[in-house]
């Protein structure tokens, strides 16, 4: 049957002709095993060291295996259909993405279906409209819960050490509920500060609106304003960026280095501020390795495509504590830095 040119102008202008031509296209290329592996890697923060690194992970898969890499910033929703879109053009088979929003996984994850994509998810795990993980689609993250623990016991090892009257110390526990991963890893933080024994009423929540040091800046400081009493703090996050702006706000109110025992979690966001030649109250992070998360998702990915071998549908990375002792030692060794 011919189709009339007005109405194949009207499919494509509805993005149906694409949408339907494109999987048979991806699939025939597919099982015809592709010789060019092209993959995309999505981040929702480009601008965070983490996914710099993750990135740099990326490109060391790419230099092994010798595929094609796009790497992409997705801030939003739209900047994530778009850079799927551009994939597809552009003949890549797969992508590996970070989402701005976990709630956008059904949407992401029927894209890539339709376009014919293999999707795996880093860092930050999809959920669907009732709230639950999409568990079908392979992960790969943080044991987010163990290193949030990891931070509430050097948290609480660190005060004892420098004995703080527990009456004059209080937690300030910069959190962002919205997004699993990051609730997983502040309450895995205070429950092992409450089980070492730290008092729960001196255990305080700051929500950050934005995961970024204006965000958790900003909640550190309502916090401090409410608290005057509260001589010595106890600082921790779902991130380095998290517990960096908190340790800002002590600053701005006059606390001095001394008095602040701040803990992050990444390991990647806060190299400079622990080269600083005077220390801060910033004094760790649960360090994770971004570059392995980025070569790993990449690698699996790859074998995905060229040899058809399904990703696990749930990989965990663990964490080890940094200091100003020992951070370049770890760091050079972990790749991170030179
Ligand atoms: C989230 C955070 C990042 C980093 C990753 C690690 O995406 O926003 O800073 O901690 O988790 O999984």
């Amino acid at each position: 049957m011919k189709i009339p040119a007005l109405f194949v102008l009207l499919l494509a202008g509805l993005g149906l002709l694409s949408a339907c031509s494109k999987p048979a296209a991806t699939s025939a290329a597919t099982s015809a095993a592709p010789a060019a592996v092209k993959i995309g890697y999505l981040v929702k923060q480009p601008e965070e060291p983490w996914f710099q690194y993750e990135w740099k992970g990326a490109d060391a898969a790419a230099k092994k295996y010798g595929h094609e890499l796009v790497k992409l910033g997705v801030q939003d929703g739209e900047k994530v259909m778009t850079a799927i879109d551009s994939l597809v053009a552009g003949g890549a088979q797969g992508f590996v993405i970070c989402t701005p929003d976990v709630r956008l996984g059904p949407a992401i994850a029927a894209r890539a279906k339709l376009t014919g994509l293999k999707l795996i998810t880093v860092d930050d795990r999809f959920v669907s409209a009732d709230g639950s993980f999409m568990t079908d689609i392979p992960y790969l993250g943080m044991s987010a819960s163990k290193i949030g623990a990891a931070q509430g016991s050097a948290l609480y090892a660190e005060f004892q050490k420098r004995a703080w009257p527990v009456a004059e110390t209080a937690v300030c526990a910069v959190t962002f509920e919205e997004l699993d991963t990051a609730r997983e890893r502040t309450d895995g933080s205070i429950a092992a500060l409450k089980s070492a024994g730290f008092p729960a009423d001196r255990i305080f929540k700051a929500p950050q609106k934005t995961t970024d040091v204006p965000g958790s800046f900003d909640a550190a400081g309502i916090l401090l304003t409410q608290h005057p009493g509260v001589k010595h703090w106890l600082v921790l996050g779902m991130n380095d960026t998290a517990v960096l702006g908190a340790v800002r706000a002590t600053e701005g109110r006059g606390f001095a280095a001394e008095n602040v025992i701040g803990i992050g979690i990444n390991g990647t966001d806060c190299i400079d501020e622990l080269r600083k030649a005077k220390p801060t109250g910033f004094h760790g992070s649960m360090l994770v390795s971004a570059p392995s998360e980025g070569f790993n998702t990449s690698e699996m990915l790859y074998h995905w495509i060229k040899d058809g071998t399904a990703p696990a549908l749930d990989t965990r990375t663990t964490g080890i504590l940094i200091t100003r002792e020992n951070f370049e030692a770890v760091l050079r060794k972990e790749g991170i830095i030179e």
